[in-house]
């Protein structure tokens, strides 16, 4: 499935690419001035000849090949015989053709000056002659012609050339510069990037295969999203019926799920808590269930259950909608969260897109927690819709704060038919005084108390809230081991706390703060590119960098580069913890 996936994605982007130049050639073919297209700004055009004077009978033409076709043209006012021995099937493939003066019967050839003033009779532009020349195919104006060509090249503002065939003197096309940029566009439409003059080549058979293999992949793609249940048609919507056996039927219950939502968030709106550290994201296994009926098997489930558990119908119960369930067994719950009504204090922008938001709970205080913790939010559906969303946000605080501090990136719709994030959308619409509910803390991503070395913590974006919780924490600690902290960022405008850093970076020797901008201003000093690169290229300036821990948070691709790069330089998959805002890491 995952080269079905990959091969889907870069196909794709190949044909979207040549979809573009399909349309952008064919808005030019629409519009083009079509005399002009053809080369002709400059192109005289005379009657048809005829002459009075008797021609010579073709007997006593001094031609010895063998007769294929005769037919009388006019050159320069002359009456001359075309006599061919091989006659083609189109006047652009090869042919002999040998003339002969219709009156005087005088063989003919069409040397440098007459070829210019063949030329000269069929131009009507303001330029002169300022070169000829003999050409053989192939001939790049003329991708077609397999005859010997003359070119008669004419110094005016669309470079003009005209050409016509050696042996009979025949105009074959006038060129310019608007007919090169036709043929141009031509060749890119037609791809016939070989410049055959056909658009019966090659790539055009590879890409017809090509999109042929999009459709199918496409296809196989969206079957097995209806498959893993991560795609439905939504018929109905309501609640299904589950009857869930806690801890080997010890405990049974029925109960009614959502079957819009996941199996985890379902039984979590029943207060039944199965245990988990990443939120929902597919990447703890903590929330695994046997579910008794045949249920697919996601990508998740293999990455997280032996082969052996698949097959006893164990799942991860975050990756399933409740409603591929009808019997489940629940090995373990989660204590009950404690529940939580918090006030906002304040909210401001700590970036244009990044909102800080500063709760304080009312009433009891929120459980001591692990630096790295977040809270799950209840988030009421827009417009008064029936039901809640949860959406989970990192603590940008640790215990020995009392202040409730999250950073939430704010997802604003780019247009009317897009709804914004849900969750984000409403934290951010939140004023002073407004109360929210939530559970939690929730632990998982957290600092190792077991190991004393270096930290190396990397984050970008919104990932920098249980990064500065951490920061925090570890500088609160006498004994704390060196800290290096890149943080990425677009420009300046959106580096978060820099000057609490840079404050942070002044009072503690151990502690190493490197921002870290991909577009900065003129003015910039500092490390220049994407963060995982500046930490790379400098990890010589990291104490015991093989032996260091590190702590990643940002987004996806982000993360996965630095994972790759970190087991590439041999760093255990043990010294790397992440925390992905609940998402699988793909
Ligand atoms: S909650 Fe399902 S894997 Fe973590």
């Amino acid at each position: 499935m995952k080269f079905i996936k990959l091969s889907h994605k870069w196909v794709s982007l190949l044909v979207m690419v040549q979809m573009f130049i399909w349309l952008g050639s064919g808005l030019y073919f629409n519009l083009m001035d079509h005399h002009k297209a053809g080369g002709h700004t400059y192109r005289a055009h005379h009657p048809v000849m005829t002459s009075d004077r008797s021609f010579i009978p073709l007997a006593q033409l001094p031609h010895s090949d063998p007769i294929k076709g005769v037919g009388v043209i006019y050159l320069l006012n002359e009456p001359y015989y075309r006599i061919s021995s091989v006659e083609p099937l189109y006047p652009h493939w090869e042919g002999q053709y040998q003339l002969f003066h219709a009156v005087t019967g005088e063989p003919v050839s069409i040397d440098q000056d007459f070829a210019a003033r063949l030329a000269m009779a069929s131009y009507s532009g303001p330029g002169a002659v300022s070169s000829a020349s003999k050409l053989s195919p192939p001939i790049s104006d003329l991708p077609k012609e397999r005859n010997p060509v003359w070119q008669v090249n004419f110094s005016d503002d669309v470079n003009t050339s005209v050409y016509l065939r050696q042996q009979s003197g025949q105009i074959v096309a006038h060129v310019d510069d608007h007919r090169r940029l036709r043929d141009l566009l031509f060749m890119l439409h037609f791809m016939d990037y070989a410049n055959e003059g056909s658009f019966n080549n090659i790539q055009i058979i590879i890409l017809a295969m090509l999109t042929l293999w999009l459709a199918l992949t496409g296809f196989i793609w969206t079957v097995n999203l209806f498959r893993e249940g991560q795609l439905s048609l939504r018929l109905s919507k309501g609640a299904h019926q589950v009857t869930v056996d806690i801890v080997d039927g010890q405990q049974q219950q029925n109960l009614i799920l959502s079957t819009d939502a996941t199996l985890y968030d379902s039984l979590w709106q029943q207060d039944v808590l199965l245990p988990s550290s990443c939120g929902g994201g597919g990447t703890c296994g903590q929330c695994r269930i046997k579910a008794h009926n045949g249920v697919q098997i996601t990508s998740a489930d293999k990455e997280q259950l032996t082969p052996e558990q698949l097959r006893q119908g164990w799942r991860l119960a975050c990756q399933h909608k409740a409603k591929h369930f009808t019997r489940i067994m629940v090995p373990q719950l989660q204590q009950p969260l404690p529940r939580h009504t918090l006030k906002l204090r304040s909210e401001r922008f700590l970036s244009p897109v990044i909102k800080e938001l500063t709760f304080e709970p009312v009433g009891d205080t929120v459980p001591p927690y692990q630096a790295g913790a977040h809270l799950r939010f209840e988030i009421p559906q827009p417009n008064g819709g029936q039901g809640k969303t949860y959406r989970h946000y990192s603590l940008a605080t640790y215990s020995e704060d009392p202040k409730l501090v999250f950073n939430v990136r704010h997802h604003p719709s780019p247009n009317e038919t897009v709804p914004p994030g849900i969750g984000s959308d409403y934290l951010c619409q939140l004023k002073p005084g407004d109360k929210v509910h939530t559970l939690g803390p929730i632990e998982g991503f957290a600092i190792d108390p077991n190991h004393s070395g270096t930290k190396v913590l990397l984050g970008a974006g919104s990932g920098m809230a249980p990064l500065k919780a951490m920061i925090q924490s570890l500088l609160a600690d006498a004994d704390c081991p060196p800290v290096y902290f890149y943080y990425g960022a677009r420009s300046e405008e959106d580096l978060l706390y820099w000057e609490e850093f840079i404050a942070l970076q002044t009072k503690h020797a151990h502690f190493h703060y490197y921002p870290v901008l991909s577009q900065p201003s003129s003015d910039w000093t500092g490390e220049v590119g994407y963060v995982q690169e500046a930490m790379f290229t400098s990890r010589h300036k990291i104490e015991r960098f093989n032996e260091a821990q590190f702590y990643l948070c940002g987004p996806q691709s982000m993360m996965q580069q630095t994972i790759k790069r970190l087991t590439a330089h041999g760093i255990s998959s043990q010294a790397i913890f992440f925390d992905n805002f609940g998402e699988p890491l793909k």
